[in-house]
């Protein structure tokens, strides 16, 4: 069994209440008629009934509740919330109603603050941006976390290396800049996200262009303090570095850079200096060896939503809602 599936029967064993807020893409309803029939979650769309009947044609969303973000019996609940979540930033009733109208991801974050959904998906006809910041704004960070990050789960074909071929990469979707108190914090947050998805122990490698100290630079040194940071301040995780990327995956190369490294030559969990290495650096493992690129999937919110590609297909949005389904069992 191939790990999408695996996490779409761990999701079904549990049924959560995911929203999609994207009723204006037709993709939203291909993918919702997937879920409903393979039980992986219970759906809310939000949509008005104009989206609903324009995008949905043909397919079968029996058992999906829908929700018109203009005719809903708790629309004022929501407002109630939006007003005292962001009031202090100037969100009076007013601007609350227009932007939950406008935008439907402030919406689903409302309902899922508000204890009606366990999470959400967008992202097929909205940027990043637009997807995570609502998240950002009204659902924050789990206690004790600084920031949010955006891990992918890659499954890469006929592989020797990680976890039979699967690993963590991270931060690949959020955090432009991560100074080594954020990159520590990074690396604490994928290895629970590596366990929690695959079962397995989780070896988190901090890359660079040098592997202990080989190299001299202020790049070098950012990621050299994170793995002394990472290592005093969550002892219960494995990891280390800095380390090149071979040195962390092969183990002649580990035998040669770092032979006493706990994860040279094994590491699964791969936490990328930056935004720029980690979404090069997916983008090429999926496109050169064909690996599966599940994600972005968000770590370190206090409730689960997820980004989708805006090329995503129907199947890759069953793929993010089974994904967020278990972050939600697992929360
Ligand atoms: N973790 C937690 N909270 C955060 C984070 C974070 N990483 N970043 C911002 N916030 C909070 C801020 O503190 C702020 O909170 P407040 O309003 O209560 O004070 C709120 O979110 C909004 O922050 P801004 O800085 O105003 O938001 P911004 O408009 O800069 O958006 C965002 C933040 C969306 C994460 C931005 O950094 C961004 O666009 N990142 C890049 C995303 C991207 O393009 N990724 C690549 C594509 S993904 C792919 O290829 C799969």
């Amino acid at each position: 069994m191939g790990f999408i599936d695996t996490i779409k029967e761990r999701a079904k064993a549990d049924k959560k209440t995911i929203i999609l807020p994207e009723s204006m893409d037709k993709r939203t309803f291909d993918a919702a008629e997937k879920i409903l029939k393979e039980g992986i979650a219970n759906l809310i769309i939000i949509g008005t009934p104009e989206e609903i009947a324009a995008n949905s044609e043909g397919y079968d969303i029996t058992g999906a509740t829908i929700v018109d973000p203009f005719n809903d019996p708790n629309k004022q609940k929501y407002i109630d919330k939006f007003v005292e979540l962001r009031g202090a930033k100037g969100v009076t009733p007013e601007i609350a109603k227009e932007t939950m109208e406008k935008d439907y991801m402030y919406y689903a974050c409302l309902m899922c603050k508000c204890g009606d959904a366990d999470g959400a998906v967008s992202g097929a006809c909205h940027s990043t941006g637009n997807t995570i910041r609502p998240a950002l704004q009204l659902l924050k960070t789990k206690p004790g976390i600084s920031s949010v990050s955006g891990f992918f789960l890659m499954e890469v074909p006929d592989c020797e290396f990680g976890e039979n071929g699967l690993f963590v990469f991270a931060d690949c979707a959020v955090n432009p800049e991560l100074d080594s108190e954020k990159l520590a914090e990074v690396a604490m947050l994928s290895s629970e996200s590596f366990e929690a998805f695959t079962g397995a122990k989780s070896k988190v490698a901090m890359l660079s262009f040098s592997s202990y100290g080989s190299a001299k630079h202020d790049r070098v040194t950012l990621v050299a303090d994170a793995v002394k940071i990472a290592k005093e301040k969550y002892p219960q995780i494995t990891v280390d570095g800095e380390l090149q990327l071979d040195a962390a995956l092969v183990p002649e190369v580990a035998a040669l850079k770092a032979p006493e490294s706990p994860v040279a030559g094994k590491a699964n969990t791969l936490v990328f200096p930056s935004l720029e290495a980690g979404n090069i650096g997916y983008k090429l493992v999926q496109r050169l060896a064909k690996a599966g690129a599940y994600g972005p999937v968000l770590q370190g919110l206090s409730m689960p939503v997820n980004d989708l590609s805006r090329g995503c297909f129907a199947d890759d949005i069953v793929g993010v809602v089974a994904m967020t389904a278990v972050q939600a069992q697992n929360k």
